[in-house]
């Protein structure tokens, strides 16, 4: 039966030497340069990356590959980003991201309907 963790850094992010700073829900953490957010922060002993929008449930990345989306939080003051498909920059601001968030876009409004006979 397997028992090692399943979650392991690339070899190129395990033998970083330089690091970046950042802060995660305003807790300053010292991060390998070149490695994913998602990475990072699970390096890091972050476990909690957001929480679903109607039970409020944690959640943490899970595919690393951008396809399951458990991994969103804000970056810079941009919620829903993907922390598994963007690199750490130095001074990044990452917060949790806390049940839903509001659409960006404006939805067209209707100027007239006509009705057909
Ligand atoms: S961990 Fe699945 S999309 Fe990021």
């Amino acid at each position: 039966m397997r028992t090692d963790p399943l979650f392991q850094p690339v070899m190129s992010e395990a033998r970083s030497t330089r690091t970046v700073s950042l802060t995660f829900n305003e807790q300053p953490l010292q991060v390998p340069a070149g490695s994913s957010v998602a990475a990072a922060l699970l390096m890091s002993g972050i476990q909690r990356f957001r929480a679903t929008p109607v039970s409020e449930a944690p959640r943490a990345p899970y595919c690393m590959m951008g396809v399951c989306f458990e991994c969103l939080v804000e970056i810079d003051g941009v919620p829903n980003r993907q922390s598994c498909l963007i690199e750490v920059r130095e001074g990044m601001r990452i917060r949790s991201q806390e049940g839903a968030r509001d659409l960006m876009f404006q939805p067209a409004t209707v100027q007239s309907v006509e009705v057909l006979s």
